[in-house]
């Protein structure tokens, strides 16, 4: 289930016209594509992105992004927690980051200047474009994996640039669901 959580708050957003408007305000798009039927279990990175070309080419055209690719990563992934360890500490980019979720599923903090750090839980399904500029970083669910389409407005493509004072150690990333965690009162929470 996507869900924004904002901690400082104890608040939980999961109604999807409701978190649009929220990210909005800090200029996130937010939209729901549907994946049922789209692409095979085993789908080619190229079958993936021929499924989704018309999304794609309408986000293109929106945000000036002139490369796409397909990025996956799962606990087979060579040196994975070096890997994560790049996207999980606070940092901005100087494009816009765009992350159309196929499969699996993360959490992005975003630690916007004008309101308060919050998560966004995504999943299959889920497009966000977090834009140039915004403090935020990344972690996966305790699935520890995700499949999703980038794309770039610069094609050398994901260059992090790490803020000196993060906050990202005052934020656990817990992720919710059938295939996370259900009870969030409890020590089962998992802390990745
Ligand atoms: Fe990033």
């Amino acid at each position: 289930m996507a869900r924004i959580w904002i901690q400082d708050e104890q608040r939980e957003i999961t109604d999807v016209q409701e978190m649009s408007t929220f990210l909005a305000q800090f200029g996130i798009w937010y939209e729901k594509w549907p994946v049922e039927g789209r692409i095979g279990e085993n789908a080619t990175n190229e079958e993936i992105l021929t499924a989704y070309a018309p999304e794609v080419k309408r986000l293109s055209e929106r945000g000036g992004f002139v490369t796409a690719d397909v990025i996956a990563v799962n606990p087979q992934t060579p040196n994975l927690d070096v890997m994560l360890a790049k996207f999980s500490k606070e940092h901005t980019h100087s494009e816009d980051e765009v992350r159309f979720t196929v499969k699996g599923g993360g959490i992005f903090h975003i630690h916007p200047a004008n309101g308060p750090v919050f998560a966004v839980q995504v999943e299959a399904g889920d497009l966000i474009n977090v834009p140039k500029d915004t403090q935020h970083w990344f972690d996966l669910c305790n699935d520890r994996q995700i499949r999703c389409i980038r794309l770039f407005q610069d094609p050398s493509g994901w260059t992090p640039h790490y803020v000196a004072e993060s906050v990202h150690e005052r934020y656990t990333p817990i992720c919710f669901g059938p295939q996370y965690v259900t009870d969030r009162r409890t020590d089962s929470v998992v802390k990745l």
